[in-house]
């Protein structure tokens, strides 16, 4: 089973820097429960699963993806707070760092291993893609409707909705992870 402790071994460096102590004990309980409810066991087997089943991750997984999320919604978030006089909204950074820790945690029960040694779409990821599974697994833990529409509309569901900055960074962030991949399997990224 995978403990608190599993996930804080791999996301321990974003979980140290989430000052409300509560909402880095609940992110750490949405991980655990997600990780039973959809049946994975071990660190192990987590590390294998890749990020998205969209197009060839050439070997970046589903833990690298996230924390490269929080890194990069994080960075973004400096690079305006460090760079503008005055800053024209706030940025919860707190927020912001669970945001990205959660994006995507709908994922661990929307893949599930095909049994050929590959990973295929679960039926629960069928019937609910990764943003609308993930945003009700945050709300039964407790967490803001804010936390909530970061995971919601990080993706295509969230085209044209209103939005909290912090999802608005997640977005980009998340894109600028996946759209590469997409780019070089298509031949259209420059190498
Ligand atoms: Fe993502």
């Amino acid at each position: 089973m995978i403990t608190d402790r599993d996930i804080e071994k791999i996301f321990g460096e974003f979980l140290k820097q989430i000052k409300d102590r509560k909402m880095r004990q609940m992110t750490m309980k949405v991980w655990v429960d997600g990780c039973r409810d959809g049946g994975w066991k071990t660190l192990k087997e987590l590390e294998k699963m890749p990020f998205t089943l969209l197009t060839d991750c050439h070997g970046v997984n589903f833990i690298e993806h996230t924390k490269a999320v929080t890194a990069g919604a994080m960075g973004l978030a400096r690079a305006q707070t460090d760079s503008y006089r005055k800053l024209p909204y706030r940025i919860d950074m707190d927020r912001l760092i669970v945001g990205g820790l959660l994006h995507d945690v709908g994922k661990l029960l929307e893949t599930t291993p095909d049994g050929k040694g590959g990973y295929k779409k679960s039926k629960t990821g069928a019937c609910l893609r990764h943003p609308i599974s993930g945003t009700v697994m945050a709300k039964m833990a407790g967490f803001p409707d804010e936390v909530a529409n970061i995971i919601a509309c990080h993706a295509k569901e969230g085209e044209g909705a209103p939005q909290v900055i912090e999802t608005v960074f997640i977005h980009q962030a998340d894109f600028a992870t996946f759209n590469p991949l997409v780019m070089k399997n298509g031949g259209k990224l420059i190498e």
